[in-house]
Parts: structure tokens; sequence; C-alpha cells
């Protein structure tokens, strides 16, 4: 509750701190793998007015796969943090929910220390505990549906290529996706053309906003059909760009025939074969 002593410029402000800070949140829990069970919210304001704005407001999200937390202050926002339980070693802990008590962060309602008004490094501060995720079900029969769904998010997946005994990896912009046969442009001089030529077996790892995988391992082949190779070369304005003429010699064209493909969703950490079709 804002105090009508407040300057009403000083309300607006808040009022467009606050919008900034919930969208930061709506955006950061769109992203999330799951809902959070629970998310706290609480302002703390003081001396606002003639004096400089030092007012917090604090959110903090504590219960579910991520950490998240959110200071500002009537000059905008301080600091933010959205810690993936994965880059924590507390892996698979008991959920916990209980509030934590900090002078800077801490769960809003039970914290009765007074907010510092120091700025907070991005990474600084004490991380509210984290509880193991709950991976949402999904329809099973949906699987084809949901694995195509990545591929489209994701756009640029990373193409995997043997090269002797050691992997190699680079992000690929596919010209073609036919179901999970996937055409890839590469240029000659590239060095994945010696690589596929030794060894034609690749992974195609494509991740989405959610951070849910796709995997599609196959056999890499150059494609030589003419007719093909004109089709995808008119419907891509950037290969006409950079290459100039079909005709190119530099111009390869992959076909990666799907043998296998894997989905998998980010918390349940289980792999779903898909049918490769
Ligand atoms: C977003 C993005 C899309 C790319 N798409 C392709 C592609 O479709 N084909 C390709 O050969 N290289 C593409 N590249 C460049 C590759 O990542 C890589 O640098 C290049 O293929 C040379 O790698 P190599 O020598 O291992 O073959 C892309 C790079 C980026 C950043």
């Amino acid at each position: 509750m804002i105090s009508p002593t407040i300057p009403v410029q000083a309300c607006r402000q808040m009022n467009l701190d606050y919008a900034a800070a919930l969208q930061h949140v709506a955006e950061t829990i769109a992203t999330a793998p799951a809902l959070p069970r629970r998310v706290e919210f609480t302002s703390v304001v003081a001396g606002l007015g003639a004096e400089p704005p030092r007012g917090h407001v604090l959110l903090s999200w504590s219960c579910g796969p991520r950490a998240l937390r959110l200071e500002f202050d009537a000059d905008g926002l301080v600091d933010t943090g959205a810690i993936p339980i994965a880059a924590r070693p507390r892996w698979g802990a008991t959920a916990t929910c209980s509030p934590r008590c900090s002078p800077g962060w801490g769960p809003i309602g039970s914290c009765t220390a007074a907010p510092d008004p120091r700025p907070v490094s991005r990474r600084g501060g004490e991380e509210p505990p984290l509880s193991k995720p709950a991976p949402e079900p999904f329809d099973a029969g949906r699987l084809v549906e949901l694995a195509l769904g990545v591929m489209r998010a994701a756009r640029f997946p990373f193409l995997a290529t043997i090269d002797g005994d050691q992997p190699r990896l680079r992000p690929v912009s596919p010209v073609r996706t036919d179901g999970f046969t996937v055409y890839v442009a590469n240029l000659r001089g590239y060095h994945k053309t010696g690589e596929i030529e030794a060894n034609p077996r690749v992974e195609l790892g494509y991740l989405d906003e959610h951070h849910d995988q796709v995997r599609i391992t196959g056999v890499a082949e150059v494609v030589t059909d003419r007719a093909l190779l004109q089709s995808i070369w008119d419907e891509n304005p950037l290969l006409r760009q950079y290459l100039g003429t079909i005709d190119n010699p530099e111009f390869l064209l992959y076909r990666i025939r799907p043998e296998r493909v894997r989905y998998m969703k980010e918390w349940a950490l289980d792999y779903h074969e898909v049918p490769p079709g």
C-alpha cells in the first residue's frame, strides 16, 4: 500500500517500476520449466519524497525448479537472479518452501530486518532454498508433435560430427525440415565437409526456450538431386545472397536422415523415443 504522503510523481514512478518488475517475473516464469508453486511479493517503501528514493521492493520465489530473486527501488531494477536448480550442487534436495530471512533478500512477509538500500551484485546475496522439480506429465501420444514443436521453436540446432576421435559441434540453420529429416547447407571449405566424408554419422541437438530438447541421430548424405537442390535454393534467399549461384562449387547440401529421435522435457530426466517416421 502506498502512503498518501508520497508525491504523485513518485507513486507513478513506483507503479512503472512495479510494472517493469512484474513483467520481468512473468517473463522469467514463462520460460521456467514448471509453474512455481508460490510466488511471494512485498513492498517495503521508505524515505520517498524530497530525499533520494530508497524504497525497495523485493520479490522472491523459492519453490520450484528455479530460484528467482528480484530487487528494485524507485530508481528501477537493482538486481535480479534466476538460478536453475541444475547449476546448484543441491540437486535432488527435498522440497523446502520454508522462508529464510536475510537483510537484503528474504521471504517477504516473515522478514523483520530492514531492507538494505545498497545495490546487491547480480550474483551476490543469499540464495533461497530450492526444491526438487516436479515434471509436468504429458501425453506420450503427442510426442511427435511435441518434438516437432521444439525443433520449430529452437530454429538453430547444433550439429555434431566426428573428427577422428574428437567430437565437433557447431550451430546450423537448416534450410528445410521435413518431419525429422533435416537439410543443412554447408560450404565445401568448412571442416565438417571432410569429417562427414570420413564418417557420415551425425547428431542434431535442438533446445527450446523451455529447455525441452530433441536429439536426432542420423546419417548425413550429400544431396545431388538437381530438382531438390533447386527447390531448396529457390526458397532460401540467404543461400542465394551468400552463394550467388546454385552452381557455386562451395555449395554442399546435406540431407540428415534420422535413425533415432529422442525428446526430453527439461526436468523429466527421461528420454522419450520418437518414431523418426
Ligand atoms: C546461427 C548460425 C547458423 C549457422 N548455420 C550454418 C549452416 O546452416 N551451415 C553451416 O555450414 N554453417 C552454419 N553456421 C556456421 C557454423 O556454425 C560453423 O561456424 C561453420 O559451419 C564452420 O564449422 P566447421 O568448420 O566445423 O564446418 C551457422 C552459424 C550460426 C551462428
